[in-house]
């Protein structure tokens, strides 16, 4: 890999950072040498009500996976974001607020967001929710979605945030499955100029059997227009918490007490709750957000994700929060009104670390240089990337273009089950090489496995694993531990199974090269093959799908279908744009394909398995590479869909 380009440590962050070189090197050793000692020491950095005394219970082995950290210490959460501000920073902004409108922004001080969340904490208690309830938080990116966060977590209600831009089908399913009894939800949103009828979305969700647990649904008004209510049901978010008082004692916790779901794709069936609980995952969430983004008093800090994922989650709210950090929180979207939008709010609010996902940069980058170059930037110190690899390309744009060759660049690999970044660089410690992750955080204990599950050693490719826990890890699927120990733990026997591939280089750095299963990566978005077939098989006219990924030069990859028709129904462009829509409602906009082909059959082998690998390779028009096709049962299939290759 000698041809690819090393940057050396920032000169910047050389003066100022955290963590140098020798720090890294010091700090990695004793977390992996002595786990207990080093995680004992790092998690005083949150605040306990009873303080620990056991740090660590993990096994990995399949019969027994179970991941205990700082087991028997109690907590809240909240008092770590909240309340331990209040005495020297209460007036320090917390979260500054950028609206879809560029005319519109806000700040709130971390004084006023105790408040607000102690006031919907109390009104949450009023409805009758408690401790252990599950609350779904389906929200715009206003400041009352941390405010709803931070208000579950301070009585001890377990949140489950889905993104605004899932359908009522998606909702239901979510709620059902976490048998959620409240929704926190806003008349409706806004994003790049356009509404997005999100109380609708709701009322149609609590329509459909299955969903009938909610029994209140809390309404924050955003843009005031007129929407349906049901009487008994519908409470607005301003009426519950105007009558409720400002100050709430948090509830106190096991640091093994769930704080969160988050719903995310998996290469079979429906999406599975990712649980995180309330003490390893702030130590980790906190940690890697100080050290990562070498956040140090005063910076201006801005994440761009939405926190319906756990990107937001972890990276806008708890981490920043509880570091005390002034975080951003931006309604819109990269190219409204116009592309330069980012760089605009880089430079109205002086930020330092700008934090986003590789399809943002690519979009922005094929818009050319002068809506960047037209903005100052001064501000900016270090960028972050997450979600997908990023091609070096992008990389190096974003290095030379966005950051004037001046700030640090800081490519971050970590999943929504990991909690927090585990493969990355650290600005003023690790040189960094365009397109690699780089090396693992504290107490990241990566490896590469072949397909037998034999550990390599050295410069080699294959499976990424983790060979033991580290804080901020999933503790389980909720309400379904036998599908967290096959997702995870049955493949590679006694190591996490990522699910993605890699690659080590001489130095030592790991190169991720994609999901190695059947998870599509669109626009740093997971999505599950089978659940788009799935939408498409719904649809009356269909009989059968088969859905893979394809190079796509914005979004990373795009979903390309192959969809086989019952018989009577005609092969029309009306009725593929029927089918797209069809998906946009059962599961949303980032589900819809790109391409559908018409496929009289698709190729399966003799026992019945769709051959996805040939579908693949057609999809990606690598006609040349398709491999054996000797295990088909009808080879003429095949010719079909090259023959019918629809054009990209
Ligand atoms: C991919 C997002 C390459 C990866 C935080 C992973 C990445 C999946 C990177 C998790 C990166 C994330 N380089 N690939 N820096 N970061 N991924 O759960 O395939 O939405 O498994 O979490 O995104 O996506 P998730």
């Amino acid at each position: 890999m000698s041809e690819i380009k090393t940057y050396p440590v920032n000169e910047y962050f050389t003066e100022r950072a955290l963590i140098n070189t020798e720090q890294y090197q010091a700090m990695y050793q004793a977390s992996v040498e002595d786990p207990e000692g080093f995680w004992a020491e790092h998690g005083q950095r949150i605040e306990w009500m009873k303080p620990y005394s056991k740090i660590k219970d993990v096994s990995f082995a399949y019969d027994d996976v179970h991941i205990r950290w700082f087991y028997d210490g109690t907590l809240n959460p909240t008092v770590s974001c909240l309340d331990r501000h209040l005495a020297e920073r209460g007036d320090q902004t917390a979260i500054i607020w950028e609206g879809d409108d560029p005319t519109t922004d806000a700040k709130v001080t971390y004084r006023a967001l105790y408040h607000k969340v102690c006031r919907l904490a109390n009104a949450l208690k009023a409805q009758g929710i408690k401790k252990g309830d599950v609350v779904t938080i389906y929200m715009p990116m206003v400041v009352e979605a941390a405010v709803a966060m931070l208000a579950c977590a301070r009585i001890g209600a377990i949140h489950s945030v889905i993104f605004g831009g899932f359908s009522p089908e998606s909702i239901a399913g979510r709620v059902e499955d976490c048998q959620s009894n409240c929704i926190i939800t806003a008349d409706e949103g806004v994003r790049g100029g356009k509404i997005i009828p999100l109380k609708k979305n709701v009322d149609d969700a609590l329509a459909k059997p299955g969903a009938a647990t909610v029994k209140t649904v809390v309404v924050f008004q955003r843009t005031g227009n007129d929407i349906e209510w049901t009487e008994g049901r519908d409470v607005w978010y301003h009426d519950i918490t105007d009558a409720a008082s400002d100050e709430c004692a948090p509830e106190e916790m096991s640091a093994e007490d769930p704080l969160f779901i988050l719903y995310t794709s998996g290469s079979t069936g429906k999406p599975k709750g990712v649980m995180h609980t309330c003490g390893g995952y702030l130590v980790y969430a906190s940690m890697t957000h100080q050290y990562i983004f070498d956040y140090q008093e005063g910076d201006i800090y801005w994440c761009t994700a939405d926190v319906g994922w756990i990107t937001g989650h972890s990276y806008i709210v708890y981490g920043p929060l509880a570091n005390g950090a002034v975080t951003l929180m931006f309604e819109g979207v990269p190219n409204y009104p116009d592309v330069s939008r980012c760089w605009q709010v880089v430079d109205k609010h002086k930020v330092n670390v700008f934090y986003t996902a590789p399809t943002a940069i690519r979009a922005l980058m094929q818009a050319g240089d002068d809506p960047v170059k037209s903005t100052s930037r001064e501000s900016l110190r270090l960028l972050g990337t997450v979600g997908e690899p990023i091609n070096p390309e992008a990389w190096e744009w974003y290095y030379h273009v966005v950051g004037d060759e001046r700030c640090a660049i800081v490519d971050t690999w970590w999943q929504t089950e990991t909690g927090g970044v585990l493969l990355t660089p650290l600005p003023g410690a690790i040189p960094v090489k365009p397109g690699s992750a780089t090396l693992p955080f504290f107490g990241a204990i990566p490896g590469i496995v072949d397909n037998e599950g034999n550990l390599l050693e050295g410069v080699c490719e294959g499976n990424l694993v983790f060979k033991d826990s580290w804080p901020g890890q999933m503790r389980s699927v909720y309400g379904d531990h036998q599908r967290f120990k096959d997702t995870y733990f049955a493949t590679y026997k006694g190591y996490y199974c990522s699910g993605d591939g890699a690659r080590r280089d001489e130095d030592g750095y790991y190169w991720i090269t994609g999901r190695v299963d059947d998870v599509l990566n669109v626009s740093g978005h997971r999505m599950g093959t089978a659940e788009v077939e799935s939408a498409l098989v719904a649809h009356h006219a269909t009989s059968e799908a088969a859905v893979v990924g394809y190079p796509h030069d914005i979004k990373g990859q795009g979903i390309y279908a192959y969809v086989t028709l019952k018989k009577g129904y005609e092969e029309t462009d009306e009725l593929i744009q029927e089918l797209k829509d069809f998906v946009r409602s059962e599961i949303g906009g980032i589900a819809v394909p790109d391409i559908i082909q018409w496929a009289p059959a698709v190729p399966k082998t003799r026992s019945g398995k769709i051959m996805r690998r040939i579908l693949r390779k057609i999809a990606c028009n690598e006609l040349d590479s398709m491999g054996d096709t000797s295990t088909l049962a009808d080879p003429t299939v095949v010719d079909n869909l090259i023959a019918n290759r629809a054009h990209q």
